[in-house]
């Protein structure tokens, strides 16, 4: 391969095959460097032992596919590279064959020359030739191939799954495949192998792995394409320890043999009142602290209209302290950071500076000295800082504060580069109230079982019903999601009347699992981790496209193969559809 030549290659022949990543012509010499996905090795063609080759690569263009014979030696001295593996020797070529010729290249594939991302796409192809790309493929093959051997050594059965399915309780949309035999039926795609993993269960299976496709129709972000991979996993007999291990075993070694860096085992693991409570996220980033500190019982009886009102409505007064936050200037406070906190439902964002021993700030003249005292005393205020509030409920309040700590996290540099802190966020809530409708509906899936010791909430009040669901988090990023699942029918029932499912209906959706579970289902739980997110953390990347051979574009097209694609009638004739354009919309191909 062009980049595994060496010195230890000295005078011997070889064969290289690859593309022109470079020419030049020098003093009757010509320089062809060739490229493979190992690397570049450099060509010299001579007038003496090139002969008919030397015309052929006079001829060459970037990008062209050639085949040489060769001989390897050292260059001369003063021309070595070291900042190559191959930079100490070059082949002398005497045999060139041209394997295909390129066009002008619509984009450079050095990574240095990076296009822009709808070029990169409609393009993908050469964009898979950079360097960078190559090495991002090949690493998460090797994060791949590890998860499924140490599956193996676990125990785990690898099980594929069908992808045309009734829909998954998700809570994504489905992707729908129409039923030609079955007019007026349609198939989903997989939000998830969820039912079917938990059916190989009681199918005796006892360990389940998948590495499985998944399709949810969402809007794109950068960590969320329409289809993805998970790492899939089902246990019979197990709790959450045992589960845990699994993972943590599973991931530390993908990571290892993927990205060279060991992880410390075990992760920490912090319940999920605990991490909205000091983070104001379920998937909080502890690489730093800079946490937030609950200052209700200050402000309990404050002039602060503001603070008083939240209080006297059963809400909080979340506080953040900023050191250095004293050279923020009220545009900025009032602006950007306001927006941030807007933006995750707070009303506004309150703050104080604290500069030469006193509070400056417009809400200062509303709160008393003992009260900001108590502040001082509460946060460890010191010069120079400044003190950013929200207030409303707990669950507003904290998290629109933790969208300003990640904020001023990027705006101080706080966050510590290089480092991956892993950690299970325990004990989500099972069920939340649909901000729309009202209504109450499942966080995880309503297979999830409650804590224990809820039991008794479940009826009486479901949202404060922890549950056995657990995330694995890094760095702010949720990487996936499990749970033990119920496979007791009263239990069940229970949690479907909490949902405020009849069991008829839940019969209708569901009926086949609950069929299933009348004959002897093992107890069980499971673990989904999302592949792409993983990889995306563990090379250094920023979106999931970047770890992905062919993804969609963020509005979710594909500009190499000009799609989604209009459809003939005949196609839709036949399996029963009319499709309705929406007036204006355009095609996503090349444009
Ligand atoms: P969940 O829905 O949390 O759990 O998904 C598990 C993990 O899959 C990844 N993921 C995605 N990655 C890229 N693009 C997307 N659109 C996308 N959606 C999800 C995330 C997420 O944490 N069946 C349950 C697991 C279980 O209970 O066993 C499930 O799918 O990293």
């Amino acid at each position: 391969m062009c980049g595994t030549v060496t010195r230890a290659d000295e005078g011997r022949r070889v064969i290289l095959a690859g593309w022109v990543n470079h020419r030049r012509d020098h003093g009757g010499l010509t320089f062809l460097d060739l490229r493979d996905h190992t690397g570049l090795v450099q060509l010299v063609f001579n007038p003496t032992h090139s002969g008919e080759a030397q015309r052929v690569a006079e001829r060459a263009r970037l990008e062209w596919v050639l085949r040489v014979e060769g001989t390897v030696g050292r260059r001369p001295p003063g021309n070595e590279n070291p900042n190559l593996p191959t930079g100490e020797i070059e082949v002398t070529v005497e045999s060139c064959e041209v394997l295909a010729q390129a066009d002008a290249m619509p984009m450079g594939v050095a990574d240095d020359a990076l296009a822009e991302e709808r070029v990169r796409l409609q393009y993908r192809y050469l964009d898979l030739r950079r360097p960078r790309m190559q090495r991002n493929l090949r690493a998460r093959h090797r994060f791949v191939k590890t998860l499924r051997d140490v599956g193996d050594e676990l125990g785990f059965t690898e099980i594929e799954t069908p992808t045309m399915i009734p829909s998954t309780p998700e809570g994504a949309r489905d992707f729908i495949v129409p039923s030609r035999l079955w007019p007026g039926h349609v198939w989903a795609l997989p939000q998830s192998p969820q039912l079917y993993k938990q059916l190989s269960m009681v199918g005796g299976v006892d360990r389940y792995l998948q590495i499985a496709r998944c399709w949810r129709d969402e809007d794109l972000r950068a960590d969320r394409q329409f289809e993805f991979t998970q790492l899939d996993l089902e246990m019979s007999f197990v709790d959450e320890d045992e589960i845990f291990e699994v993972l943590e075993t599973m991931i530390s070694r993908a990571w290892e043999s993927a990205f060279g860096m060991t992880l410390a085992t075990p992760w920490p693991r912090l319940p999920y009142a605990d991490a909205m409570r000091r983070y104001g996220s379920d998937k909080p980033d502890t690489r730093f602290g800079h946490e937030l500190t609950d200052v209700t019982a200050i402000f309990e009886h404050c002039q602060f209209r503001v603070f008083a009102g939240a209080i006297a409505a059963g809400g909080v007064v979340e506080a953040l302290r900023v050191p250095g936050g004293g050279e923020l200037t009220r545009g900025e406070l009032e602006g950007e950071w306001l927006q941030v906190a807007r933006t995750y439902g707070a009303q506004g964002l309150a703050y104080l500076w604290r500069r030469g021993g006193d509070y400056e700030g417009s809400i200062t003249k509303f709160l008393s000295v003992s009260e900001l005292a108590q502040l001082t005393a509460a946060l460890g205020v010191v010069d120079g800082d400044c003190i950013c509030f929200t207030a409303g409920t707990q669950r507003v309040a904290a998290t629109a504060l933790g969208a300003v700590r990640m904020h001023a996290a990027r705006r101080f540099g706080w966050i510590p580069e290089g480092q991956f802190d892993f950690l299970w966020v325990t004990e989500f809530p099972l069920f939340e109230k649909d901000p729309d409708d009202g209504r109450i509906k499942a966080v995880h899936h309503p297979f999830t079982q409650p804590h224990p010791d809820d039991w008794p909430l479940v009826r009486t009040a479901p949202e404060r019903v922890r549950s056995r669901a657990y995330d694995i988090v890094c760095n702010g990023v949720e990487l996936g999601s499990g749970s033990l699942r119920i496979t007791r029918p009263e239990q069940q029932a229970a949690i479907f009347e909490a949902l405020g499912l009849t069991l008829a209906e839940a019969e209708t959706k569901f009926g086949f699992l609950l069929t299933a579970f009348r004959y002897g289902p093992p107890p069980h739980g499971g673990f989904a981790a999302g592949i792409d997110r993983i990889v995306m953390l563990g090379l250094g990347e920023n979106s999931i496209r970047e770890v992905i051979a062919f993804p969609k574009t963020q509005t979710g097209a594909d500009p190499m193969t000009g799609s989604p694609t209009p459809v003939a009638p005949e196609q839709l004739a036949e399996v029963g559809l009319r499709l309705a354009p929406k007036a204006g919309s355009s095609a996503p191909g090349p444009t």
